[in-house]
C-alpha cells in the first residue's frame, strides 16, 4: 500500500523557546539534521530533551521559533500533522493499550484502515508484515500487549511508528528499559535503518550514544551548550561536557557485612500473568546491612519476585519471612507498615500518582504518620518542609513542590520515588532498576545513598540488568534463572564472566 509521506532530506528547528509555569524548558534552540544522520540528544534530567521532541511532534506549541522541513516552514497543530509530514516518535513512556493485541494497537493510529463502517484489520496486518520484513523487526500481531516483555513492547512501538510511514524517527530513551542484549540488537537495527531514515536518539547511556550516533547535541537548562561530531569525543568527555565535572560512580568497599537474616524467602512459588510458574521453589536470604544484587536476564522472575514480596502478586505457596513474620499474601499496606520500601519498575503506574502534587507523592506512604497528619488533617507545613528538603537533597528539578508529579521529566519522576523510598528509612528496600532514566550525576548520587543506608543497617535487594551496577554495589550476588536462584556468589567471586555464565543457565560450571 502507498503512504503519502515525502522524503525528509533536512529538518531544522530555529530559535525554539518554550516556557512552562516557572520553567524555561526550551531556550532559543536551533538545530539541524539531514537525511541518513543519527543525532544524539543528551543532557541531565530535566534539561528539556523530551519537551523539544514533543514540540517537533506537534504535542506542544512553541512560544517562539519555527520548524522547517526541506527548507519550508511547517506548523504542526497535533501529532497527526507531524505523522502526515513523516515524523514518528517512540515515547519515553510507552503508549500501548495493555488489553489489546499488537494488531489492534497499531490499527488505532492507522487512519487509512478506517472506513466509515468498518476497520480493515487485514490491511493493517499486511502493513505490519511488510515493515517487519523490510527492517527485520519481528512481532506477533496477535499477542496481547500485557503478554510482552518490555523489549518486545519497545519493538511494537517501533513497528507502529514505521507502519505509519515515518521517515524521521525520534526515539526518547528507547534503551532505558531494555536488557543489554536487546539494546545491542536495537542498535544494530537502527544503524541499518539509518540509511533510509534520519533519527534523533535520546539516551543517558553514553556508550550507546558513542556506538550509534554521528552527531551529538548537549542540552542544559533548555539551551544547546555543545554540538559536535561523535567520533571526536570519548564517553567520559561527553559526560564531563554534560555535567561540568568528572563523574565517578562509587563502589561498595566495606567488608562484607555480618548482619542478621531479615528477609528469608523459602520455597516460593508464584505464577506469571500468563499463568505459568514464574518463581519455582525460589530460596533467598538477605541480612540487615547488606546489598544482595539479583542478576539475571529480564523475564526470569525478577518482576514476580519484587511484586510478591510487596503484596502485589499472589503467592501460590512458600514463605516470605520478614523480621520474623510471614508476609506472603499480606496486603501491600500491611507490608509497607512492616517496614518494606519499594522502588518499582513501573514508575508511572506503581511509583507515583501522576495527578497528585510532587509534595503529596513524597509522603504517599506516610499520610497516616504523626509527622504529617493529626486526626485526619494533614499538616501542611511539615509536608511542605519535607518536600523542600528532599527537592534540594535529591536535586529534583521542578519549578515548585505543588506541581503535578506527572508533569515532571522522566528522570525527575524517578528521583521523587527514590527520595521518598530512601528518606523514609524503611527496614528493608527492594530497588528495581533504581537508576533507570537517571543522568550520570544523579546515578552517582543514588548509588551513594544506597551505600549509606546499607551502612546504617538497612538490607537491600538490588534488582538490575546492569552488571556494572550490581558489581559496584553488592555484598553478594544472586543469579536468577527461570524462577530459581542458580547460585549466590560472594562479591570477590563475582565478575562479568562468572555472572554471564550463570545468567545463561549453566549451573555448576567448573570455571565459575
Ligand atoms: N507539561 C508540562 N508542564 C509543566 N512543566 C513541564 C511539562 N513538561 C515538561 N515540563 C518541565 O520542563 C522541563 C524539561 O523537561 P523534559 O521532560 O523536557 O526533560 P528531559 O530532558 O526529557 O529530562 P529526563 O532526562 O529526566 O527525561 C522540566 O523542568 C519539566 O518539569
Ligand atoms: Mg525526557
Amino acid at each position: 500500500m502507498e503512504l503519502t509521506q515525502k522524503k525528509i532530506t533536512n529538518l531544522r528547528v530555529e530559535h525554539i523557546t518554550k516556557r512552562f509555569p516557572g520553567v524555561l524548558a526550551s531556550d532559543d534552540i536551533t538545530l539541524e539534521i539531514s537525511e541518513g544522520q543519527i543525532l544524539a540528544l543528551v543532557g541531565e534530567n530535566g534539561a528539556g530533551k523530551t519537551t523539544l521532541m514533543n514540540i517537533l511532534m506537534g504535542l506542544y506549541q512553541p512560544d517562539e521559533g519555527r520548524i522547517l522541513i526541506n527548507g519550508e516552514e511547517v506548523h504542526f497543530r497535533s501529532p497527526n500533522d507531524a505523522f502526515a509530514a513523516g515524523l514518528g516518535m517512540v515515547h519515553q513512556q510507552y503508549m500501548l493499550v495493555a488489553n489489546m493485541t499488537v494488531l489492534e494497537n497499531i490499527a488505532l493510529g492507522f487512519k487509512a484502515a478506517w472506513s466509515p463502517y468498518k476497520l480493515n484489520l487485514e490491511m493493517v496486518r499486511d502493513r505490519i508484515t511488510e515493515v517487519a520484513k523490510k527492517y527485520g523487526l519481528s512481532v506477533d500481531p496477535d499477542a496481547y500487549i500485557w503478554q510482552l516483555s518490555v523489549g518486545e513492547q519497545q519493538r511494537v512501538e517501533l513497528v507502529k511508528t514505521l507502519c505509519l510511514g515515518a521517515r524521521f524517527l525520534i526515539l526518547d530513551e528507547p534503551t532505558s528499559a531494555l536488557t543489554p542484549q536487546e539494546t545491542d540488537e536495537l542498535i544494530v537495527l537502527l544503524k541499518n535503518m539509518s540509511s533510509e531514515l534520519s533519527i534523533i536518539f535520546i539516551s543517558h547511556k553514553l556508550q550507546e550514544v558513542k556506538d550509534l550516533s554521528d552527531k551529538i547535541t548537549i542540552l542544559r537548562h533548555g539551551a544547546v551548550v555543545f554540538e559536535g561530531n561523535t567520533h571526536e569525543h570519548s564517553p567520559s568527555d561527553i559526560a564531563a561536557l554534560m555535567t561540568g565535572h568528572e563523574v565517578d560512580l562509587p563502589l561498595n568497599e566495606e567488608p562484607a557485612c555480618e548482619g542478621i537474616p531479615v528477609l528469608d524467602i523459602k520455597s516460593l512459588n508464584v505464577k506469571s500473568d500468563r499463568g505459568f510458574l514464574a518463581l519455582n521453589d525460589l530460596n533467598l536470604t538477605i541480612c540487615s546491612g547488606e546489598i544482595v544484587g539479583l542478576a539475571g536476564v529480564s523475564g526470569n522472575g525478577q518482576r514476580e519476585l519484587a511484586e510478591s514480596i510487596n503484596g502485589l502478586r499472589k503467592v501460590e505457596n512458600g514463605e516470605i519471612q520478614f523480621y520474623g513474620e510471614n508476609i506472603a499474601n499480606k496486603s501491600p499496606h500491611h507490608i509497607i507498615e512492616a517496614g518494606m520500601g519499594y522502588i518499582p519498575e513501573e514508575r508511572n503506574t506503581e511509583g507515583i500518582v501522576p495527578s497528585f502534587s510532587m509534595k503529596e507523592n513524597l509522603i504517599l506512604k506516610d499520610t497516616e504518620h504523626k509527622e504529617f497528619s493529626r486526626y485526619a488533617f494533614l499538616k501542611n507545613k511539615a509536608i511542605d518542609k519535607n518536600a523542600e528538603d528532599l527537592r534540594v537533597k535529591f536535586d529534583i528539578r521542578s519549578p515548585n513542590i505543588s506541581i503535578a508529579a506527572g508533569s515532571l521529566s522522566g528522570g525527575n519522576i524517578q528521583k521523587v520515588i527514590l527520595a521518598r523510598e530512601i528518606s523514609r528509612r524503611p527496614k528493608f528496600l527492594i530497588a528495581v532498576y533504581p537508576i533507570r532514566g537517571l543522568d550520570l550525576g544523579a546515578a552517582e548520587f543514588i548509588h551513594k545513598q544506597l551505600l549509606e543506608i546499607r551502612h546504617e543497617g538497612i538490607g537491600i535487594l538490588l534488582i538490575s540488568e546492569e552488571l556494572d551496577e550490581i558489581l559496584d554495589l553488592s555484598d553478594r550476588v544472586a543469579v536468577i534463572f527461570k524462577g530459581q536462584i542458580q547460585k549466590v556468589l560472594a562479591r570477590k567471586d563475582a565478575n562479568r564472566r562468572s555472572l554471564g555464565i550463570l545468567m545463561a543457565g549453566v549451573k555448576d560450571d567448573q570455571t565459575v
